[in-house]
């Protein structure tokens, strides 16, 4: 899908936010629920799966494969074709906005004796592939133009080999590719990470039945899945995103005399670097009804407006919360004193470079920020001056966080464009104003 007309926005001082709501289904559950639906045998249903563009497009991939899709009711169903079973795609798979979709179906597609042209829109065609395409080339597929990035043509095999592979960078979408496309081998394979990235896939592989072992090895993680098993079909309930509900969680710590809850959002420990981070800094934030949910552990979110202090966030932190730093960034604008990021390599690869991204939007607020290699900082001074318009480089994400930041200040924020909000939380702008939050699009004189 294309988003040929920009749609601007601005959000302004906000009085106190309040009331309790749920955010939609976890991006990363609901992708792979999807795709493991598809190389299951027989029915797969999902609830609670996030209906936004980005999985919209991995369920349209997965049509495009063999296997029919549908929804009835609020349930979503997927027809499998088993392990190894995909069809030859009519035409290109479109992917969009989004990185996971395209590199773990990558993965997917790996096992199959087929070719497959792979495209997406301008961000995605900007992100590096060559991470996740140079161990499936020691798998046996082939990439048929040479390219690293979208888009591009990749030749899968029915006789995959297994390998043993180490990340050479902190990716749950990397791992993932490796995983799933060690479904379709012949023996074992493992991929070491020397950092926790997210462990969705391994969950849900075990859920859909697949031998998948983690164990410590020389202070990494080695995680092993068996080959040539069969996956069978299986019921998958997906909790809230915890990478959503961090927008609302920080508008209503910034929002004097705020108090929210939301309900049933996902607190697996390899995503919830964000929320210990805002401990850190004294935020009022509790984690009340803690339990379990389709093999992922979930909790209600209780956050009261806090005063909040600068921190250093080290780099080890980075995996738990890669998709919370542009937010994290804009709170700590209002927090007192700095507040310094490191290791944020790999935030530059994302749907923009969101470390520079990120430090432009609060520079142009009058946030005195700084990125420097991987590092950001962001000097608090417990306001922020705004007015600024800020550039989101069709990244949702850069969109959201600076409209959380315009909630507080003394003068509105204005992004860009918000129409890769619909990629990942179309229901941003609406909870938002349920919980208070007023948002005005900009007129043509409002342009600072
Ligand atoms: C994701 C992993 C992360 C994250 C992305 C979703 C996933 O990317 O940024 O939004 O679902 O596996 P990397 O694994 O590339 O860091």
């Amino acid at each position: 899908m294309s988003h040929a007309t920009p749609k601007p926005l601005s959000s302004a001082r906000s009085s106190a936010l309040a009331g309790r709501i749920r955010v939609p289904g976890d991006k990363s559950i609901s992708h792979r629920a999807l795709m493991f639906g598809a190389i299951a045998t027989g029915r797969t249903t999902i609830t609670g799966l996030l209906e936004a563009e980005d999985v919209l497009n991995t369920a349209k991939a997965i049509e495009a494969l063999g296997c029919p899709v549908r929804k009835t009711g609020s349930e979503w169903e997927v027809l499998g074709r088993g392990v190894g079973g995909l069809a030859q795609p009519a035409g290109d798979l479109d992917f969009g906005n989004s990185g996971t979709g395209t590199r773990l179906m990558m993965g997917l597609i790996a096992g199959h004796d087929m070719t497959v042209r792979m495209v997406g829109d301008a961000s995605l065609s900007k992100r590096p592939m060559a991470r996740v395409l140079d161990p499936l080339q020691r798998m046996g597929v082939e990439v048929l133009d040479g390219a690293t990035r979208l888009p591009l043509s990749l030749r899968g095999t029915a006789d995959l080999i297994p390998i043993e592979y180490r990340s050479p960078v902190p990716s749950a979408q990397l791992k993932s590719a490796i995983l799933i496309a060690g479904l379709h081998a012949a023996g074992a394979t493992t991929v070491i990470e020397a950092e926790a990235t997210r462990d969705h896939t391994e969950r849900m592989l075990r859920h859909f039945g697949a031998e998948v072992a983690t164990v410590e090895r020389d202070g990494a993680r080695a995680i092993t899945v068996k080959g040539d098993g069969e996956l069978a079909g299986r019921r998958v309930t997906v909790p809230g995103d915890p990478s959503s509900a961090a927008f609302l969680v920080a508008a209503a710590l910034i929002v004097p005399g705020s108090e929210i809850t939301i309900e049933g959002v996902l607190v697996n420990p390899t995503r919830t670097g964000f929320y210990t981070t805002l401990r850190e800094m004294g935020a009022d934030i509790a984690f009340l009804n803690q339990r379990e949910e389709g093999g992922e552990p979930i909790a209600d979110l209780r956050v009261r407006h806090s005063k909040l202090t600068g921190v250093r966030v080290p780099p080890g932190r980075a995996p738990s919360m890669i998709d919370e730093y542009p937010t994290l960034a804009c709170l700590a604008s209002y927090a007192d004193g700095e507040t310094r990021m490191e290791g944020l390599a790999e935030l530059k690869v994302k749907e923009s470079d969101r470390l520079a991204a990120t430090a432009a939007g609060l520079i142009a607020n009058g946030v005195a920020a700084k990125a420097e290699g991987d590092t950001l900082t962001v000097q608090g001074g417990g306001k922020v001056r705004g007015g600024g318009r800020v550039a989101t480089h069709l990244d949702h994400r850069i969109a959201m966080a600076f409209l959380t930041l315009g909630l507080g200040a003394d003068r509105p924020v204005t992004v860009d464009d918000t129409a890769m909000i619909a990629t990942s939380f179309p229901e941003f702008r609406p909870l938002m104003e349920k919980l208070g939050a007023q948002f005005a699009e900009p007129g043509p004189g409002d342009r600072p």
